[in-house]
């Protein structure tokens, strides 16, 4: 059994504990032991990224980016075990990892390309003799904390851009996921990265946030970047605007589907079906509440339930995966978690998507289902019809296979209810009305809108990112994440041979200003 390490050179990494990373297939397959370290591996392996990052950032930007496509192009030549491994340790569908891992390789496509750009500006000034410019500065050492359920895909939407950008990266991944963290930072690193520029530390939550405080305090982090939950983002939000920072959050959603009546109701409904249990329901841009019009609610329905009780569930990898629309929970603490999200379905609800709800077992057993369900965390795929606004299921995030069926009658009242739960990171409408279309997009509060489109499957060159309890506005991906990345520094050259004052010693010709034709 391989013990994974933290690597933080010149820093003697003594374990606090270790922990298994379990398979949640099957449950007695440990991937991988976890040895996590303290809050001061985490200030170390900044200290270590502000040595190695001055170097770095004088290393030319194009050729910056060769390093990015070598990445890139040993990505995909590791393409496949590394999409293995992700369905081995997080139980994502086959089909599923092998598209994250392609994200990786698109991200590093877009960078080695931006290594050639990385534009600044060249600006007129007001006076004559004087030219202005603007220059892209990267942040330093960024501390980059993620979640498994994307566990290399995500992070290299933090990792490619920053280190193109310039800087170094501490990665802290989640401790369910480390073995594919582990895989995918040493692909990094083969691919020609310096030494000290990306540092893996394994540590759970509190370390993190002690760490995270401490590196913050002694001024080594130029950026946390973290994809997880609304609450813990509020609180690294906390503390980073305490020192004056801001973070790049990628939080939860309640991301809504507007059926409208002259919806297509069969592509609304596989939409839903993938948006809904796709990743078994644990994306962060995963369908929560479809807001169907009540003229097309009962139809909807029903070819919804149909789809979902004929969806495949099961082994995510192996004979049969390639038909699997659904696998396992995360991790054994999702698994708990989601209990208690289904604790939140009333009397008033109609539950349909299949014959049973909760973990899938032989006395609760899922028609159709693909491999052992003894042996991992299987849960049924659950469809709450008639959710209110005021219910708990409507208004917050329910991580996993869960999704929510509410009505309108009125467009104004969909969109309200759209946005009712605050959240703001993606959403959906299925119309083939173009005026909804826009009305909608005017007034959703997301981030992201999918027009007879799920509301997963972002591209990887477009802003991803939300609003409200989704975010603090800050958006990934695309040329866009590059303002998380470096900050605009500006430069006055003036070769006049004489202090030009600016706003004072300007010389606009005089208008007539009471000229009439
Ligand atoms: C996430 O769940 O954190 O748009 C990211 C999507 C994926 C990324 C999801 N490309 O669904």
């Amino acid at each position: 059994m391989t013990t994974l390490r933290s690597r933080i050179p010149g820093f003697d990494a003594v374990p606090t504990r270790t922990i298994a990373s379990v398979n949640p297939a099957d449950l007695s397959d440990t991937v991988a032991e976890v040895a996590l370290l303290g809050p001061e591996a985490i200030v170390a392996a900044a200290r270590v990224g502000n040595a190695a990052q001055k170097q770095w950032a004088a290393v030319p930007a194009p050729i910056r980016g060769r390093v990015i496509a070598a990445i890139g192009r040993l990505v995909e030549a590791n393409a496949e075990t590394l999409a293995q491994l992700v369905t081995r340790e997080v139980g994502k569908p086959i089909a599923e990892s092998r598209g994250e891992v392609q994200e990786i390789v698109d991200t590093c496509d877009f960078f080695v390309g931006e290594g050639r750009r990385l534009y600044g500006q060249t600006v007129p000034s007001e006076m004559p003799d004087k030219q202005l410019f603007t220059f892209r500065v990267p942040v330093g050492t960024a501390l980059v904390v993620t979640a498994g359920n994307f566990p290399v895909a995500v992070p290299s939407w933090y990792l490619v851009p920053a280190l193109l950008a310039g800087n170094a990266v501490v990665w802290k991944p989640a401790e369910y996921a480390a073995a594919s963290a582990d895989a995918m930072a040493r692909i990094f690193i083969a691919g020609g990265l310096p030494e000290g520029l990306l540092t893996v530390v394994h540590a759970d939550g509190a370390a993190t946030s002690a760490g995270m405080e401490a590196a913050l305090a002694q001024g080594l982090l130029g950026k946390v970047g973290f994809t997880g939950s609304t609450e813990v983002g509020r609180r690294i939000g906390e503390l980073c605007g305490r020192h004056l920072q801001s973070p790049c959050l990628e939080l939860g959603g309640k991301n809504p589907m507007v059926v409208t009546p002259s919806a297509e109701l069969d592509l609304a409904v596989e939409g839903a079906l993938f948006g809904g249990f796709g990743t078994a329901g644990q994306r962060c841009t995963s369908l929560g509440t479809v807001i169907v019009h009540s003229s097309v609610h009962e139809a909807f329905v029903r070819r919804f339930d149909a789809a979902v009780r004929a969806a495949a569930v099961g082994a995510p990898g192996g004979e049969g995966a390639s038909s699997v629309l659904m696998g396992p929970l995360l991790a054994p603490h999702f698994a708990t978690r989601y209990e208690e999200y289904l604790g939140w379905i009333g009397p008033h609800h109609t539950v349909l998507g299949s014959d049973g709800v909760g973990r899938i077992t032989a006395d609760n057993p899922r028609k159709g289902f693909v491999g052992d369900a003894a042996s991992g965390l299987y849960y049924h795929p659950v469809i709450v019809d008639g959710v209110r606004p005021d219910d708990e299921v409507f208004r917050t995030e329910t991580f996993g296979p869960l999704v929510g069926i509410t009505t309108y009658d009125d467009f104004d009242e969909a969109i309200a209810l759209a946005n009712a739960p605050g959240y703001g990171l993606s959403s959906a409408i299925y119309t083939t009305d173009p005026t909804e279309v826009f009305r909608f997009r005017t007034a959703i509060g997301a981030g992201m809108v999918s027009v007879n489109n799920s509301t997963s499957g972002a591209e990887a060159h477009l802003p991803f990112g939300g609003n409200g309890k989704s975010g603090n506005g800050s958006r990934q991906s695309g040329v866009w994440v590059l303002d998380q990345f470096t900050r605009w520094q500006s430069m006055n050259w003036d070769y006049s041979g004489r202090l030009q004052k600016a706003q004072m010693d300007i010389e606009i010709p005089p208008a007539d200003a009471g000229f009439r034709i």
